[in-house]
This record gives structure tokens, sequence and C-alpha cells, in this order.
């Protein structure tokens, strides 16, 4: 069984990841954030550094509003090494869906099925995969949308069970899941709400041909998730993990802080901007330090790196570590 980081714009950016890698195992395949494709004919420089160079364990994905501009990408990424491209079918956020773009698309099942005729009627591209919500307002267009993925040689379908509608909080449509899957003759993986080792195993009883779980928040939450996923472990494993290693879990995550703390400083422009991303990895990592809420508010608004340091020591120092182990994101 597979686990891939999934993108996440603004987060999840190539410091991140090479980070990330460093520090952590059991995330076997990355994405890139979208890069988005237009009429240019090639991506801005900030988006050609998120896969250059080359990484074998990396997917870059893409986002556009006509074939012509994905097939312009696929072939540029194609020729950078990528034998997969995945096509973004899912952002929610109003400026994309109001260009027919991510999200957006699944609004109009015809512009769809075009979309992806006029892709699939070209040769020689790489292999496309698809991330997708099961609809735009209602899981019930997921059967609709299903037949049309159904039709196209996609090489692997990664579903986001919610809507457009329900961005990223409401409740999963696991009907809305299976609805989809049952017209896909490609490999399903599924995306969403995994935040412990027990939704891991629950989604992969529940179906058991599933090769691949894709994991945005979870992971940020507790960077650890993915060992604690591929080394099975159940209720019992994690509070013997509880007692045994918890410090040591909480040194490994104050290692990776403070080596992307480092890493951002040397390609950022000044200590507020290395502020606001550690904020932001921090807003989804703060859920495995409950006990920590005021350090946490104190964080939020924090203005100088060495009020950082200060709050952050102080977090790791107190927080019992055991808490590492149930993330509430
Ligand atoms: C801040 C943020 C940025 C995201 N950026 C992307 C993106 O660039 N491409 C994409 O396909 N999904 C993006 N997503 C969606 C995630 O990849 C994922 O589908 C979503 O968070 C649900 O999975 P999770 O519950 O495991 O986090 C983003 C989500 C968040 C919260």
């Amino acid at each position: 069984m597979m686990i891939s980081f999934a993108p996440m714009e603004g987060v999840t950016t190539a410091t991140f990841r090479r980070v990330y890698k460093e520090h952590f195992t059991g995330v076997d395949r990355y994405y890139t954030p979208f890069l988005a494709a237009t009429q240019t004919g090639c991506f801005k420089k900030r988006e050609t550094r998120e896969y250059t160079p080359f990484d074998p364990l990396l997917v870059p994905q893409v986002m556009a509003a006509k074939a012509e501009h994905v097939i312009w990408a696929a072939r540029l990424l194609a020729d950078a090494g990528y034998e997969e491209v995945n096509l973004n079918l899912g952002c929610p956020a109003a400026t994309v869906v109001t260009k027919k773009k991510g999200s957006g698309m699944l609004a109009d099942p015809d512009l769809l099925d075009r979309f992806l005729d006029g892709i699939f009627r070209e040769q020689d591209l790489p292999k496309l995969s698809v991330k997708t919500r099961i609809g735009f307002a209602d899981p019930g267009e997921a059967e609709r949308l299903g037949e049309i993925y159904g039709k196209y040689p996609i090489s692997e379908v990664i579903i986001h069970p919610r809507v457009r509608e329900d961005f990223y909080n409401r409740p999963l449509s696991l009907q809305g899941f299976e609805a989809m899957k049952k017209h896909l003759p490609c490999p399903v993986a599924f995306n969403g709400d995994i935040r412990t080792v027990e939704d891991a195993g629950k989604i992969l009883t529940a179906y058991p041909d599933t090769e691949h779980l894709m994991i945005g928040r979870g992971l940020l939450a507790d960077p650890l998730l993915a060992e604690k996923i591929k080394a099975g472990e159940g209720q019992k494993a994690e509070e013997e993990r509880k007692a045994e290693g918890a410090a040591e879990d909480k040194n490994r995550i104050r290692d990776f802080v403070t080596d992307l703390w480092d890493a951002y400083s040397e390609i950022l422009s000044g200590e507020r901007d290395v502020l606001f991303k550690m904020k932001e990895i921090w807003f989804h990592l703060g859920s495995s330090f409950p006990d920590c809420e005021k350090q946490l508010d104190k964080l939020k608004k924090c203005r100088t790196a060495a009020d950082y340091r200060g709050i952050t020591e102080t977090m790791f120092r107190q927080s019992q570590g055991g808490v590492l182990y149930s993330c509430h994101v």
C-alpha cells in the first residue's frame, strides 16, 4: 500500500518536501501544489522550481482550463523526466472555480468531457492521473462524473469525497466515493480526513482494493503518521509508543521544524515571510499539542523569530508527548 503526501498550495512546497523527507519515512510519493498551465506555454519561475531538479518520487500537478494547456504542460514535464502528470479537478477556491478550473469544471460535465477528450486525443503524452472531488454542489453528481472519467485512459483517479461546496471541512460522502469508483476501470486512491492509523485502517477495510492513500492535513498534524500506518500500529502499539517513544518523536518533530525554519530562511527574503510560512505549518501541527493552547495562541500573534523560538521551545518542553498520538485537526 502506498502513501502519498497530498499537494497543498503554499505548504507542501519543494523546500517543505525536501526537509520532510530528511526527517521522516513512510511517504512513498509527493505531488507538487498545482502548477498553472495557461496560454503562455511555460510555467512561472517559482513553479519551475517546484519540479526541478527531477525527483523520482514526485508527480507534478497541473491545473488548466483548456486541453491545449494541459498538453503543452504534460509535454514539458515529460521532457523534464516525469512519467506521470496529475490534473487538478478539485480546487474549490472561488478565483479558480469562476474560471471553470479545478472543481469549477465539475459543475459542467459536458465541458469536462470535452476537456478530457481534447487531452486524450493527443498521442505521446505521459500518464495522466486525476485528482477530483465527487461533484460541485451535490454528491449525486458523482455517478455522471464517474461515467465521464471511466471513458478515458486515466492512469489513476484520486477521489476526495467532498463536493466543491463542502470546501474542506464538511463530512465526507462515502456514498459519493462509491458511486464514482464503480465506474472507474483504473486504480482509485482515497484522499480525505485520514488523521490516525485507525482512520487509514477503516478505509482499507471498507475498500480492500485501495492501493494508495493520499494524506494532507493528517501528515501536517502528525508528521509521523505515515510511518505509523506503515508499521501497522493499532491502538495497543500506540499506547506502548506513548510510554516509550514520545520524547524521541517530539525531538524528531522539533528537529524537523528547526530545519524547516532554516531552509525557508535561506530562500525567503525576510523573517516575516519565514514566520508566515511556519505559522501555517503550526496551524496544523498545533493540533498535536492540545495541552499547549496558550502557547499556540501566542504563536499565532507573534511577530519575531526570537518570540517564535521561545514559544515553540516552551511547547516542546511542556507538551506531554502522548498527545502526539491523537490529532484533532
Ligand atoms: C491549504 C491547502 C492547499 C491545498 N492545495 C492543493 C493543491 O494545490 N492541489 C490539490 O489538488 N489539492 C490541494 N489541496 C487539497 C489537499 O490536497 C487535500 O485534497 C485535502 O486537504 C483533503 O485531504 P486531507 O484531509 O488529507 O487534508 C489543498 C488543501 C489545503 C488545505
